[in-house]
């Protein structure tokens, strides 16, 4: 066999850390208080928000006599009698909020389920009983829900403008191409669904005030609330040392925080609140519906010539939120002429935000779709089509990817997967009842940095601890950050513990955008080295540690250090500091900057019922290339979870929305469907190894978003390879098969 799929632990390949197991593993099973609204504070009240049941209009009177009454009711907040905080914008915007509206900011209703009362009350039976007691009468009015409702508005702003890329001349490259394919695709609305739900708890100390938050990114959460209530980031805390799940939907603040944290401060009593399941449909972000027409124009010996990709997102009316992933899906192949553009549709929903690939999950599915669309066209391998079409440089500037190990990953997978059994005539393979189909897709995840900045503390006992206040969302950053300490300071791993997710300790990245081990473990490995430079040059071990000590006159020593990527400037730690993304790199002396890409290769089979149409994916295969991998075993982890989570996308997931009342139907995990254990196949995950020098001093491309990338696309092209009918509207469903001859 040459090629065999990675074992739950893998043995590590070149360029790849060990294999350890998760750092936080016993506390974990051992049921520790590791997350935010387990941490104890000290008597508290508890809130529940009381959300709109309508998507536009007005607040003509709420009446809140009766839940007022209820004994052991505190206060119930309206806009009438809302605590006052300052009005701030979107993060985009140089502001912190996810969601721009202000929650009890007045009588309007913007979206379905926004905040309209908060019931604090002694405990949260009272609470909810009070919260059935008010009665509203609202002004309705008609909302534009989504693409095509009446008053919904098309826009392109001008930074989404900026965005387009554009090269040589596409309309006259797409007219005279012998083949062509022009297609339209669609992604629905999807919600995260963290198994932690959202929540806040705040306590106020004098001016001091400490808030409890599943957050991916808490000193974002520090500066945020400071600036939503006027007072001084120095005096907020906040501690959330482990993450529930959040995919995107914790990472920046919503308008939640600085309510929760303003009551507490107008009661005089720490105040808990948990969001219900249906609540975080519109109290959070999420990912919102697109829609795409993809333009291909080939030789007939398989080389691209035109590529357009035009896309369309819904955002609300408050904010200009988009992913805009044209830029992943014009630089991907090798094409001389090419256009792309993205608008926006201006809707009666609250703001959309990051979920896991933002801009690669809906844009690249669109692309790969239309890829294998095109094979066919051409009578062509998918695989061979892609390799053609394979580039080391962008299309678009000519600046070169740092690494591209993209038909490698072609190649590792293909073999494991048995793709030279697959028959390129759809309706071709079938096993009783079952229609079986083979499909594959690229995966591909740009390689993010931001500025982090660690502490490190060595103590005579070679004890080192490694202070950050990055975020484990359930990845392994814990794990990471241990080995990469570890590894820099030449010590066993067990000798280092690590403290993350708490504004006591120095700022780390956002846990987004797959950059936490590339950005925290630079600044990590930054603050080892100055640790052994401190003891000239490396660490010392057993009796010559305390003589070291000993020399320097002390039982601690410390250092910090702040770690830029390349092309950023010592403002990226300032940003950082106020809790800001900062700048990205920008060009180096004129030259365009390197492309920096991870990628990978999925494959999936499909089977279809012929009477039923029940679709069934019994194998999905992954290679995956992200540069250095810190630890096999985790990587391995974010694969399959990724790979998971893309199944789901293909044929599960999507939030239904009422077009005539603007409101989510399915807020529940029981109608909201997710990949269950009976839903997931056999995953094989194959690792890659790659080596890039250039991304970073530790090597490291960023996977945690990689592998959901490219899996709807690996199903949906296999759905038409089993029964030759192109889904073109994600999730496939049965219903969308009915025609498909039996
Ligand atoms: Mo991830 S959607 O960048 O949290």
């Amino acid at each position: 066999m040459m090629a065999e799929a990675t074992p739950p632990v893998p043995e590590p390949g070149e360029n790849m850390g060990k294999p350890l197991p998760r750092y936080e593993a016993r506390a974990k099973v051992t049921g520790e208080p590791l997350y935010a609204d387990d941490l104890q504070l000290p008597n508290p009240a508890i809130a529940l928000f009381v959300t709109s049941g309508i998507a536009r209009g007005r607040i003509l009177q709420i009446d809140t006599a009766a839940a007022d009454a209820l004994p052991g009711v505190l206060k119930i907040y309206t806009h009438l009698n809302a605590p006052r905080r300052e009005v701030t914008k979107h993060y985009t915007e140089g502001g912190y909020v996810s969601d721009s509206a202000v929650p009890l900011g007045g009588p309007d209703i913007v979206n379905d389920g926004q905040i309209v009362a908060v019931v604090v009350a002694e405990d949260f039976a009272t609470a909810r009983d009070a919260a059935h007691r008010i009665a509203i009468r609202y002004e309705e009015r008609s909302p534009s829900a989504t693409f095509g409702s009446a008053g919904a508005a098309t826009i392109q702003p001008d930074a989404l403008a900026a965005k387009s890329k554009k090269a040589g001349d596409f309309a006259g490259a797409y007219a005279a191409a012998p083949v062509k394919i022009d297609a339209e695709y669609s992604t629905p609305t999807m919600h995260h669904n963290p198994i932690e739900l959202f929540s806040t708890a705040a306590a106020w100390n004098g001016e001091r005030l400490t808030v409890h938050e599943p957050s991916q990114f808490v000193w974002q959460l520090k500066n945020g609330v400071a600036s939503a209530l006027g007072i001084d980031p120095e005096n907020v805390e906040v501690r959330d040392p482990f993450v529930g799940g959040a995919f995107g939907s914790k990472g920046m603040m919503t308008q939640r925080s600085p309510l929760i944290a303003a009551i507490a401060r107008d009661l005089r009593r720490p105040i808990r609140n948990v969001v219900l399941r249906d609540q975080g449909f519109t109290l959070a972000t999420y990912r919102a519906e697109t829609r795409h027409r993809l333009q291909l124009g080939a030789t007939r010996d398989g080389k691209l010539t035109a590529l357009s990709h035009e896309g369309w997102e819904v955002t609300s009316r408050q904010d200009d939120y988009s992913v805009a992933g044209i830029e992943a899906t014009t630089e991907m192949y090798a094409c001389p002429n090419i256009a792309s553009k993205v608008s926006l549709v201006k809707a009666d929903r609250n703001t959309p935000g990051f979920m896991r690939s933002p801009p690669e999950t809906p844009y690249m599915y669109a692309l790969e779709a239309a890829m294998d669309e095109m094979a066919a066209a051409l009578a062509m391998d998918p695989v061979e089509f892609r390799r053609i079409n394979d580039t080391k440089v962008s299309p678009v500037t000519g600046a070169p990817y740092t690494s591209r190990s993209l038909m490698e990953c072609y190649d590792r997978a293909a073999a494991t997967f048995g793709w030279n059994r697959r028959k390129a005539e759809p309706m071709a393979t079938r096993e009783g009842d079952w229609l079986i189909g083979y499909g594959c897709a690229t995966a591909c995840y740009p390689t993010s940095m931001m500025a982090a900045t660690a502490r490190a503390i060595l103590t005579p006992s070679g004890r080192v601890e490694i202070q950050i206040a990055a975020h484990d969302v359930g990845t392994g950053a814990y794990t990471a950050m241990q080995q990469i300490a570890a590894r820099e300071l030449g010590v066993d791993p067990r000798m280092v513990s690590v403290r993350m997710g708490d504004t006591a300790y120095p700022p780390g990245p956002v846990a987004g955008g797959s950059m936490t081990t590339a950005s925290a473990g630079s600044a990590v490995k930054l603050v080892c080295d100055k640790l052994k430079q401190r003891l000239g040059g490396a660490l010392p071990s057993g009796r010559e540690l305390e003589q070291a000590f000993d020399r320097l006159g002390t039982r601690r020593i410390e250092e910090y250090a702040e770690w830029t990527p390349p092309g950023q400037g010592k403002e990226a730690v300032q940003a950082l500091y106020k809790g800001q993304m900062g700048g990205g790199g920008g060009a180096e002396g004129g030259k365009p900057k390197p492309l920096m890409y991870a990628f990978g290769a999925e494959f999936a089979e499909v089977r279809i019922h012929r009477l039923t149409r029940e679709i069934r994916v019994p194998r999905l295969t992954g290679a995956f290339a992200g540069g250095h991998i810190v630890n096999p075993r985790t990587a391995r982890s974010q694969y399959l979870g990724g790979m998971i989570w893309g199944l789901g996308q293909a044929l599960l997931e999507q939030t239904e929305l009422d077009e005539l009342r603007g409101r989510y139907i399915n807020d529940n995990l029981a109608e909201y469907l997710v990949a269950v254990n009976a839903d997931v196949p056999e995953v094989d995950i194959i690792m890659v190894p790659e080596v890039d020098s250039q991304v970073n001093p530790l090597g490291v491309k960023g996977i945690g978003e990689l592998a959901n990338v490219g899996t709807a696309a690996a199903i949906a092209n296999a759905v038409y390879n089993a029964t030759g009918k192109r889904i073109r509207d994600l999730p496939v469903t049965m219903d969308k098969l009915l025609d498909v001859p039996a």
